[in-house]
């Protein structure tokens, strides 16, 4: 099985290319990520030698080196995550999400029909297609912000708030559009926060870490009480490996494990872990257009898939914590700009 994995040099993209060539010793990886501030090929380091793996720096968004990319690999399916991703920058700087998270999406929908020569009408008899897959992984904000009660489920209209989200959201119908249009077999994801071993320190848990262990203030937006509802990356990656493998063509999976909590308590139990002072807790401007609550329903993906996460939230938070304080050079690079020094000799 060859699969194509964009975005892989990020925080979720690389974790799935590590847990797939872990698992698998059958599937070839080719990994297409752009290298945008949030890739970090420092991320793939335990698997750069692997025979099953193959980087390519390049941006979805370039029509011919996709094209290029399936011809060469003989590409059967891709997981799709490369998009810029953090909800922060896209009230700063809108555009680049609207390019990479949208009209890269639609290229690569392009190239994977052109190459499965997938017809309009073929939609009924599918037999030479039957491994390939397009799999789009989508995040539950696309869903909005919910009150106190109720939960996400794949049935809501779609309502995002954030530029990020809107994003997300106009990639998700895309790729509806070209399962419903011309039968391309497509299945998308929509999981809720992850968190886990190099996730960018931008994003509140390795943020919250990296300035605890500092000592410098820990910014909390607003009041603090926005709910996330928090899944350990490696189950993200399992999850989407089991869409991959069984998922119905055309259907959308919601992803998340049951954990919700407040931003506050977040910051609490990171403090109290780490031993330090809630003195260190600051609160700030809220976000603009902050969503109050995220809540999934995960009863489609574990009753009609099977898939269930593997990791408690304690234990996952642990393993992050750890992973974090056995690699803060990891993190300091990052805090220093010296990773983008390593692309810049690799890759010019
Ligand atoms: P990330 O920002 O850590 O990584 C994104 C990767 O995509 C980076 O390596 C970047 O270089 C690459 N990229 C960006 N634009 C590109 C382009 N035009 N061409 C090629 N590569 C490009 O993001 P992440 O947190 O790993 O999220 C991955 C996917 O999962 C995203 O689509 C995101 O919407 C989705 N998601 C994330 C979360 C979360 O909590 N992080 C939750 C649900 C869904
Ligand atoms: P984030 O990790 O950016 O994920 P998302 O916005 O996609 O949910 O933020 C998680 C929550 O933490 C969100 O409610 C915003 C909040 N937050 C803070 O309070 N302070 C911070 O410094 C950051 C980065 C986030």
């Amino acid at each position: 099985m060859n699969i194509l994995v964009t975005g892989g040099a990020g925080f979720i993209g690389s974790n799935f290319i590590i847990y797939m060539l872990g698992k698998y010793k059958d599937v070839s990886i080719t990994n297409l990520d752009a290298l945008t501030y949030a890739g970090n090929l420092n991320n793939l380091e335990s698997i750069k030698n692997n025979p099953n793996y193959s980087f390519v720096k390049g941006d979805i968004c370039d029509a011919e080196l996709v094209d290029r990319i399936f011809s060469e690999n003989n590409i059967q399916q891709i997981v799709h995550f490369a998009a810029e991703s953090h909800v922060d920058r896209s009230i700063v700087e809108p555009d680049i999400f609207v390019k990479s998270n949208i009209l890269g999406t639609q290229v690569l929908l392009d190239i994977a029909k052109k190459h499965w020569k997938i017809e309009p009408d073929d939609k009924y008899s599918k037999d030479y297609k039957a491994d390939v897959k397009f799999v789009h992984v989508s995040t539950d904000e696309v869903y909005g912000s919910l009150g106190p009660e109720g939960l996400f489920t794949e049935e809501m209209n779609l309502s995002p708030n954030s530029p990020y989200s809107a994003s997300k959201a106009s990639s998700d119908l895309l790729v509806y559009a070209y399962y419903k249009t011309f039968g391309l077999p497509v299945n998308i994801t929509r999981c809720s926060n992850n968190y886990g071993p190099y996730q960018f320190p931008e994003k509140l848990i390795p943020l919250m870490i990296n300035n605890a262990l500092k000592g410098k203030s820990l910014p909390v937006y607003g009041d603090g009480m926005q709910v996330r509802d928090w899944l350990y990356v490696e189950d993200h990656c399992s999850a989407i490996d089991t869409v991959r493998l069984k998922g119905v063509d055309g259907e959308v999976y919601n992803i998340g494990g049951n954990n919700e909590k407040a931003n506050i308590e977040i910051v609490k139990l990171i403090i109290n872990q780490l031993g330090k002072s809630e003195d260190l807790i600051t609160y700030v401007k809220d976000r603009p257009g902050h969503d109050r609550r995220y809540a999934i329903d995960n009863t489609k993906i574990t009753t009609t898939l099977g898939w269930s996460p593997a990791h408690s939230f304690d234990e996952g938070m642990a393993r992050t914590i750890n992973w974090y304080l056995d690699n803060m050079d990891w993190v300091n690079e990052i805090v220093s700009g010296d990773y983008q020094k390593y692309y810049n000799e690799m890759y010019g």
